[in-house]
């Protein structure tokens, strides 16, 4: 693009718009050569106006699943254009959202038997938070509260605020929220119960043996069982990330973690919510996260890949002893009184049909864990780095802790910046990732080649080395 036309964009944008999770101050103040304005896309790379290309080492803030311009899913689009962009689903149905009802269904697990569709990561946990609260009222029991994890993450809305567990993005909105149990984290590395350093990956069989592994005592699923063995009859719903607290700087659970945590919900008749917004379609090694540990919640919240990035589009998946219990006669008001207006949106289903189809054929998770056990010996491979404090992985999601001592784990002053600019110095590499505080973040779409991975770990090298 041409320089003049470029920063006519750029002074535009620094004018007119205010970013997510952005100090403004700091985008209108940058240089005149920021911020990157995207222009196309192709498989795992963006380029920006002036034709540089970059590897998507984050699926466009983890939506992107297999590739940008999927020739598969732009044709689904064009297709579903020709016929109805949009129609409302409040007394209305359509042919895309009913087949991928059905698509959704079989690859769930079993016990999961209908689909509510909205359109983001935090309306499907709303839905899912709201339907668990009405079905205890249904019950005639008065349990109002929900069980979460410090340093969860589902979402911005009030509702998904309320139960998340990062003081960082919270906090401020303390009063505005209604009140929840938090038990902790299950952050190893940071964890002042671990005596013995953490293996990588950290895969931990026995959750019970924990101990045995790095020295502690499973504290962190002692707290889950000790509120729910004190307030089980005030909550109507315990909700998970599975396996990996994503937007904490990916705390990923050891293994057996997620079982037990189901195995308490049973124990004490608490409904489980699995917030796969982030972990759903493949990004595992598995279709869903649950699939791990074979977990069957009560609910399932679906956003981001399902329609491969492309269009926003969530479900809040449920169970028939959930859905029986809102149906009655019209005057009783069972109902569940929610909806959007862009509900389950054609084009939207449309691309989504499309993903599950790419997702459901042969092979293609063989090729996928193939390319997460690559990804595993390059994080390997820095893991001696003396500025990596932690590596955590899960299939093709990771957390590289950045530290200032080694030997003690301390962290550099946020004041510095440090994870920031290191994804900022990345972009000369050809590589866009981002950081959360000073964990680098990889979420790599599901086509990422094994050259494309490496190539991100040497950049990380180069960079760290610099520091
Ligand atoms: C686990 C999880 N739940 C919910 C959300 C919120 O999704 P959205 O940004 O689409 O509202 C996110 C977003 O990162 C997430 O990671």
């Amino acid at each position: 693009m041409d320089n003049k036309l470029k920063e006519k964009y750029v002074q535009l944008d620094k004018k007119n718009i205010w970013h997510p999770f952005t100090q403004m101050a700091d985008w209108v103040n940058d240089e005149p050569s920021k911020p990157l304005i995207i222009d196309k896309a192709k498989g795992a790379y963006l380029y920006d106006v002036d034709g540089k290309k970059y590897i998507d080492g984050i699926s466009s803030l983890w939506v992107n699943l297999l590739g940008h311009r999927n020739c598969l899913i732009d044709k689904a689009i064009k297709v579903q254009i020709n016929k109805v962009s949009h129609s409302t689903f409040l007394g209305l149905t359509h042919v895309p959202a009913i087949e991928l009802s059905e698509k959704v269904l079989n690859i769930l697990p079993k016990n999961i038997k209908k689909i509510f569709y909205s359109d983001n990561g935090s309306t499907a946990v709303e839905i899912a938070l709201k339907m668990a609260y009405q079905y205890w009222q249904f019950k005639k029991e008065k349990r109002t509260k929900i069980l979460s994890l410090k340093n969860a993450y589902h979402g911005d809305t009030i509702g998904a605020v309320s139960v998340g567990g990062t003081d960082l993005f919270h906090a401020k909105f303390k009063s505005l929220l209604f009140k929840s149990y938090f038990a902790m984290s299950p952050y190893c590395y940071r964890c002042n119960f671990r005596t013995k350093d953490i293996p990588f990956p950290l895969k931990v069989k026995d959750f019970k043996n924990h101990n045995l592994q790095i020295g502690c005592k499973g504290e962190c699923i002692k707290q889950v069982e000790e509120i729910l063995s004190k307030h089980s009859k005030q909550i109507a719903a315990a909700i998970i990330e599975p396996l990996n607290q994503a937007a904490s700087g990916m705390i990923i659970m050891p293994k057996g973690y997620l079982s037990e945590y189901a195995k308490l919900c049973k124990k004490y008749d608490v409904l489980l919510i699995c917030d796969e917004v982030a972990t759903g379609f493949g990004r595992t090694g598995k279709m869903f996260a649950v699939e791990h540990e074979n977990v069957h919640p009560d609910f399932i919240c679906l956003s981001k890949g399902i329609t491969g990035g492309y269009l926003p589009l969530a479900i809040t998946a449920t169970t028939n002893k959930i859905y029986n219990t809102f149906l009655g006669k019209y005057e009783e008001f069972k109902t569940f009184f929610h909806g959007h207006s862009y509900t389950a949106n054609p084009l939207a289903c449309a691309a989504a049909n499309a993903v599950v189809d790419i997702l459901t054929k042969d092979n293609i998770f063989q090729k996928i864990n193939i390319i997460i056990k690559h990804l595993e010996i390059e994080l390997k491979g820095l893991l001696e780095h003396n500025r990596i404090g932690n590596i955590r992985q899960c299939g093709l999601m990771a957390g590289i802790e950045i530290i200032e001592d080694k030997t003690t784990g301390k962290s550099y002053n946020c004041r510095l910046k440090i994870g920031a600019k290191v994804c900022t110095k990345m972009r000369e590499h050809g590589i866009i990732i981002r950081n959360l505080g000073d964990i680098l973040v990889l979420f790599l779409p599901l086509i990422i080649t094994k050259r494309e991975i490496s190539k991100i770990t040497r950049a990380i090298k180069i960079e760290l080395d610099e520091l």
